[in-house]
């Protein structure tokens, strides 16, 4: 039987709610496991789309209206695409994505009420840059806005420019997560993240034991 060792696994969820510490674990998990994996992150990822990401996270909340900072997010994700995701995958690799195209739809999709682009411009955009082309499975780290932002604020020196907007962005994000799960049962999960690193992370790899490494055994 032949064992698919690439898949693409994202990571997905408001600020503060340790994707970057459970996309590691996880990374270790597998490796552990004889999966080689590729650990990237969103907006950034490749040369190209790093420079990018310093144009969307640093300066004032403002700096962008609502379109361009979707297209600068497309944009970037093209390149880490063509460089890095698909590249790695071709080479048997699994890649573990800390963000993805969910938070575009989350963001710039609903983050800003009024302003956002809203859903079907956000799949418009995704067929066009992406295609077809989709996370195996994605992994929500869903908690309580209040306690996320705070921890994001207390870990990082340089503030985001995501992280200084009001707790109403923060709470649009929060729901719009939790829908995007809702509309995709089969793709997505959401993992309680307001507990200890040790908790979320035993029940992520019991998901991704039972979602993609039992389906093909
Ligand atoms: P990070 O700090 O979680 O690495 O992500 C940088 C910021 O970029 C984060 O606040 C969320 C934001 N972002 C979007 O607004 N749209 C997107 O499509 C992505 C990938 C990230």
């Amino acid at each position: 039987m032949i064992v698919k060792q690439n898949f693409f696994i994202t990571f997905e969820g408001g600020e503060g709610a340790g994707k970057s510490t459970q996309a590691k674990l996880l990374a270790e998990f597998l490796e552990g496991g004889g999966f080689p994996c590729q650990l990237t992150r969103e907006p950034g990822g490749s040369a190209g789309a790093e420079e990018i990401r310093n144009l969307v996270v640093k300066g004032d909340v403002a700096r962008w209206d609502v379109m361009t900072e979707a297209l600068l997010m497309f944009a970037a994700r093209r390149d880490h695409l063509i460089k890095t995701v698909w590249p790695a995958l071709k080479e048997g690799k699994t890649v573990i994505c800390d963000r993805f195209s969910d938070s575009t739809m989350a963001y710039q999709g609903f983050g800003y009420a009024d302003r956002g682009l809203g859903q079907e411009t956000i799949e418009k955009m995704y067929q066009i840059v992406v295609g077809d082309f989709k996370p195996d499975l994605t992994i929500i780290l869903d908690m309580p806005v209040e306690s996320g932002v705070s921890r994001a604020l207390k870990r990082d020196a340089n503030v985001n420019r995501y992280e200084k907007m009001g707790l109403d962005f923060h709470h649009n994000l929060r729901e719009a997560f939790l829908k995007i799960e809702k509309n995709e049962p089969d793709r997505c999960v959401v993992i309680n993240a307001d507990r200890s690193i040790e908790e979320i992370s035993s029940d992520i790899i019991s998901v991704v034991r039972a979602r993609l490494l039992k389906a093909q055994s």
